[in-house]
């Protein structure tokens, strides 16, 4: 049968997760204590029914079923990412073996299983020590993340060649720095700044360690969450709400990753208000040196502006959003579960934009994904009957379909994520996965959009 949304041969199929939100065993296999381990022990309250990350989907012990199952629902490619603390306990110095193995273990059984693993070294897990000295507050702590990449980069670049040095590195400063969910909840637009330039030094010092390493095909990039900024109208005080917005969320990132640096705009604001963070001779040219060759895109909602209704009250901290305030679009659709527009042109904006101002770098959907709470609701005949999720994804596809018809360089589209995991604050309150989890025992059910995926990988189109 004809398909009418053929993608181009070799689309990388598949899901994303992370260490934390998957492996369990927080307190075994040698593994040191990263700050959601503690966070967790001294704030369980701040987390949605008092489940923290200790078990979470305890792939550390079944990971062999769980590939298993990755390649029986269209899998060619999985995303995953190393735990610092697990393969270095204390954050630098001694390596962990037992994560060694662990790690191999993973990596080898997606290979054998022609799963091509896609790895990540940073998703928001701070080793303790590591925070314990500043975290990305820390310019030592840049050099401790960047021996770590070399270390994995070591062990691991003989078999991984697609490797990324953060996921969604604006949300640790926007979690742990502006907005008080994440650790070590610092309210701070300074400390903020900092912790962001300081992410994107470590990005650079591990593309760096990278090249010297000489992967053969490896390619070294970063994942970050685009959400375009949309504005209310073409007014130019909306306009300008929304560029500002994007600056911060999206640009931030982006144009030192992809461009080698950033928006002259954006110091300019920050100069202004008093908020650049501390520079060191040659960073600058550390930043240009060192360019992404590959962008995962995480897209789950856009960011819809106006201008500021109100002046800031001048007693409040500075934040981004004494620039633009968010606006509800009368008439958008909603994810109602998760509390999130759905906006599926969204991903072509994205595409769009990376093609026309980003050298049309190679890139992928990283993440998309339908968070939906108490999925038991969509049980018949002993399958979760998730048609919501299929059409979700076929609706951004086909947006993703156009853009490459267009010329886009989008290579794969990895759907958030393979099982119901661990949500940081939000626990286990959104499901996500293709297979979904009794959080007790762990008992992994297949969900009806699994089996939709898999036809679409093997036709690699629908
Ligand atoms: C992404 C993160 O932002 O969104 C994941 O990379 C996260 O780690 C996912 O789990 C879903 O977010 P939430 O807030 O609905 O749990």
């Amino acid at each position: 049968m004809a398909k009418e949304y053929q993608f181009p041969e070799g689309f990388w199929w598949g899901s994303a997760t992370s260490a934390t939100q998957m492996e369990g065993a927080a307190n075994e296999g040698g593994k040191g204590k990263n700050i959601w381990d503690y966070w967790y022990e001294t704030e369980p309250n701040r987390f949605f029914e008092n489940i923290g990350p200790e078990q979470t989907s305890d792939f550390y012990h079944r990971y062999k079923d769980d590939i298993k199952l990755m390649s029986q629902i269209g899998h060619n490619t999985f995303r995953m990412s190393l735990s610092w603390s697990r393969l270095i306990p204390n954050g630098r110095g001694e390596v962990n073996e037992e994560a060694v193995t662990f790690y191999n273990n993973v990596i080898d059984e997606l290979i054998a299983n022609d799963i091509e693993p896609f790895v990540n070294l940073y998703h928001f897990d701070m080793p303790l020590n590591m925070q314990q000295e500043g975290g990305w507050e820390s310019r030592e702590v840049t050099d401790a993340y960047a021996e770590y990449a070399q270390i994995c980069f070591r062990l691991f670049g003989d078999r991984v060649t697609k490797w990324f040095t953060f996921n969604e590195p604006i949300v640790p400063v926007e979690g742990g720095y502006l907005y008080d969910f994440h650790y070590p909840n610092v309210v701070d637009a300074s400390r903020a700044a900092q912790v962001a330039y300081h992410t994107m030094i470590a990005h650079a010092k591990a593309v760096e360690a990278f090249r010297d390493c000489e992967i053969k095909d490896g390619k070294i990039g970063i994942i970050l969450n685009l959400t375009p900024s949309y504005p209310r109208s073409q007014n130019p005080a909306d306009l300008r709400a929304s560029r500002i917005a994007d600056l911060f969320f999206n640009r931030s990132f982006l144009d030192p990753a992809v461009l080698g640096e950033y928006p002259e705009e954006l110091i300019s604001i920050l100069r202004e208000h008093g908020q650049l963070p501390k520079t060191e001779a040659g960073d600058k040219e550390l930043i240009q040196a060192n360019t992404a060759d590959i962008l995962g895109v995480n897209y789950y909602q856009p960011r819809r502006v106006k201008a500021k209704e109100h002046l800031p009250n001048p007693y409040s901290p500075f934040m981004p959003d004494w620039f633009f305030d968010n606006y509800e679009m009368p008439g958008r659709k909603m994810n109602p579960y998760r509390g999130w527009e759905i906006y599926e042109k969204g991903i072509y904006d994205i595409m769009i934009n990376l093609k026309d101002n980003y050298g049309n770098i190679e890139s992928f959907i990283s993440e998309n994904g339908m968070g939906v709470q108490d999925e038991n609701r969509f049980i018949e005949n002993g399958e979760i009957q998730d048609d919501y999720r299929i059409e979700f994804i076929r609706e951004h596809l086909k947006w993703l379909h156009k853009a490459i018809e267009e010329g886009c360089n989008a290579k794969g589209y990895h759907l958030w994520t393979f099982i119901d995991n661990w949500s940081w604050m939000n626990a286990y309150k959104n499901r996500y996965g293709f297979i979904s989890m009794d959080v007790e025992t762990k008992e992994r059910k297949t969900k009806k959009s699994a089996y939709w995926f898999k036809k679409v990988s093997e036709n690699n189109g629908f």
